[in-house]
């Protein structure tokens, strides 16, 4: 079954086209890795099958329907997000605070809620970790968190904005191994965005990659290649492949490892999650 139907679709900001012609669809079995150099478009991607960026061009559906804001049957994590909450507000009325039509600082929580909100944290195996402020938690476990939050409302699809930024190589894998088992388990398609590919390498069916306003879908094998990703970002890129590893390269400088690095240095992020 389709999920996601792009046909021919074009998106802009502020009157510059981000993403043209694009299309693709995506089932209900699928878990993409959405990937691309800084800039690419990937949060803007996400955000146009939310409803949050209108379509300029050809035809966009989501579960057969126009996008449309505050669909429930989407769980989003928005970029960066992790970082954000220095608060002594606790993980559970955290994630409680995103289920539909809830709100901080309602005196009392029904049991209904509650239920849902245990539920979610259990499949993240938060329970413990959702007792404590978020401002004593850890990169990896604020991650969690905000899984929890993006599951609470039993999503039939998952929207994960660059959850590997920030977290170590092992915090990384632990991640990608958890949204692998919720992909399984609950049988809900994911759309991960990611700077690199290697940590989803084994996760993922196939693998979205966006450049120069074009996208390629298809499996690994046949998007990471020179040719496709050459054209993509409009430079010769060579593609290595070491071990179970794949190197992605622009002469001696590998592209992935360098976008990640930018976002690191300048000491905040690209995305755009003020606006979610
Ligand atoms: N609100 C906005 N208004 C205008 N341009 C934007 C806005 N948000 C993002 N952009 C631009 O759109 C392009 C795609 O951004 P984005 O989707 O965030 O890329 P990615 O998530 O792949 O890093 C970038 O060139 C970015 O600067
Ligand atoms: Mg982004």
């Amino acid at each position: 079954m389709t999920v996601v139907a792009m046909d021919r679709v074009s998106l802009a900001l502020a009157g510059r086209t981000i993403l043209a012609s694009v299309s693709l669809s995506i089932g209900t079995g699928d878990f993409i890795g959405l990937l691309g150099a800084n800039g690419a478009g990937k949060t803007t991607l996400l955000r146009a099958i939310l409803g949050m960026v209108p379509v300029t061009g050809g035809s966009l559906t989501v579960f057969g329907q126009p996008p449309r804001r505050g669909h429930a049957a989407i769980g989003y994590m928005p970029q960066g997000r992790a970082n954000l909450p220095e608060t002594r507000l606790k993980g559970w009325d955290y994630v409680a605070a995103t289920v539909q039509g809830q709100r901080i600082g309602l005196p009392l929580y029904g049991a209904a809620l509650r239920k849902k909100v245990d539920a979610a944290l259990g499949l993240v195996e938060a329970q413990a970790l959702a007792r404590r402020p978020l401002a004593e938690l850890s990169g990896g476990e604020r991650q969690r968190l905000l899984l929890a939050q993006a599951l609470v409302d039993e999503p039939k699809l998952l929207l994960l904005d660059e959850p590997l930024l920030n977290l170590d190589p092992g915090q990384q894998r632990r991640v990608v191994a958890l949204v692998k088992h919720l992909h399984e388990e609950l049988r809900v398609p994911v759309v991960f965005s990611s700077h690199e590919l290697n940590p989803l390498l084994g996760a993922i069916s196939r693998v979205l990659y966006l450049g120069h306003g074009e996208a390629a879908i298809g499996a690994v094998d046949d998007v990471i290649t020179g040719p496709v990703l050459s054209r993509l970002y409009n430079a010769p890129i060579e593609v290595h492949r070491v071990g179970t590893r794949i190197f992605v390269m622009s002469g001696n400088v590998e592209v992935e490892r360098d976008a990640h690095r930018h976002e690191h240095e300048d000491g905040h992020h690209h995305g755009h999650d003020h606006h979610a």
